[in-house]
């Protein structure tokens, strides 16, 4: 009996030397451990064998069972090692090429504007100073010089909240407020930068949000002129040394004089073209000498001090610098568009 394990081994051993891929090698392993396979079946034979003689070949069933499976493993990592090499020949891999760059994110092009924009008036010394974008109704309008029913307040579209009285800032400049109560008497010189929101039609014009940055100055001698002085410098340094600047005047119930400021056109250089609708100008912002009354809100004495203050709208300046014509592709989130900056 037990001479007949002997020749299963060997016949085991033989079989497995002929399985020469993966898929023979399970199919031997089938035949011999699976549930009715050799191994089990001489395993079960035990029960014709004479008691006496039971132990030994027990042990030996064993060995033969623990020698083929180790015959089996090693023959399987041969087997694996040389599908490797093959490939590895074949040059199916080529461990010189260099790896797949992975896309990290990057910047939206508002922001990188919106920096640019606060690196420059860094450079001529304005801090920024961030405001809140839920504000009250009376620091948005009232303070700003237009209280209740001020027919001014037609000029923004106003988006309400369910607390009475709060609302979505519709522009940055009721954070002058802000800032004045904080730095007065003291001088004070802020960009304040933000996403501002209006309850409007959307167009490739318009938005219901967008960003401005709001400018800031009170002093004991600030003037008209250096409100021109500073607008100059920032756009000669956003759009190119040679530009030119204009004001035109306007009006805000917050500034008095209030006006808005063009550039001569980018991309007709002042001759007319349809970017600048045949004027030669391009409208940047709005500005003025902070209006008596809003730095008496702030917390000044009008009587000693005076203040200049502007606003531009962000996606506008990028629009400019890019030639975009649509405003709408800002908030589209197309990773197509947003790639380009
Ligand atoms: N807040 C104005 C707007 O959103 C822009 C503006 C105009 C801001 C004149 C100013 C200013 O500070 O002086 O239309």
């Amino acid at each position: 009996m037990a001479s007949s394990l002997d020749t299963l081994l060997s016949q085991g051993i033989e079989e497995l030397r002929l399985a020469l891929d993966e898929a023979a090698l399970r199919t031997w392993q089938t035949r011999w451990f699976g549930k009715t396979g050799e191994i089990s079946q001489s395993l079960k034979r035990i029960a014709q064998i004479p008691a006496a003689e039971r132990p030994e070949y027990g042990q030996k069933a064993n060995a033969v069972k623990e020698h083929l499976q180790a015959a089996h493993d090693a023959a399987l990592l041969v087997l694996q090692d040389n599908t490797l090499e093959n490939d590895l020949a074949k040059g199916g891999i080529d461990i010189t090429l260099p790896g797949r760059r992975s896309s990290p994110g990057r910047l939206h092009p508002s922001t990188q504007t919106l920096r640019k924009i606060l690196g420059i008036f860094g450079e001529l010394g304005f801090e920024p100073f961030t405001s809140h974008e839920v504000e009250e109704d009376e620091v948005n309008f009232g303070l700003l010089n237009m209280p209740a029913h001020h027919p001014a307040r037609d000029m923004w579209d106003t988006f309400h909240t369910t607390r009475p009285g709060w609302i979505l800032r519709t522009h940055t400049s009721p954070g002058q407020i802000h800032a004045m109560r904080r730095a007065a008497p003291g001088p004070l010189r802020v960009v304040l930068p933000g996403m501002c929101y209006r309850y409007e039609q959307i167009t490739s014009r318009s938005e219901i949000m967008f960003h401005q940055v709001e400018g800031l100055a009170v002093g004991e001698k600030v003037h008209l002129t250096d409100l021109k002085g500073t607008l100059l410098a920032f756009i000669q340094r956003l759009f190119g040394d040679k530009r030119k600047i204009r004001l035109r005047s306007s009006y805000f119930p917050f500034t008095e004089p209030s006006m808005e400021v063009d550039m001569d056109c980018i991309l007709c250089l002042g001759k007319g073209c349809g970017l600048c609708k045949k004027t030669g100008w391009l409208e940047i912002l709005g500005a003025g000498m902070v209006h008596p009354t809003v730095l008496k809100n702030g917390g000044y004495d009008p009587e000693t001090h005076s203040g200049f203050a502007f606003g531009l709208g962000v996606e506008r300046i990028v629009m400019l610098l890019s030639g975009m014509d649509d405003i709408r592709h800002f908030w589209a989130n197309d990773w197509r568009f947003l790639k380009q900056f």
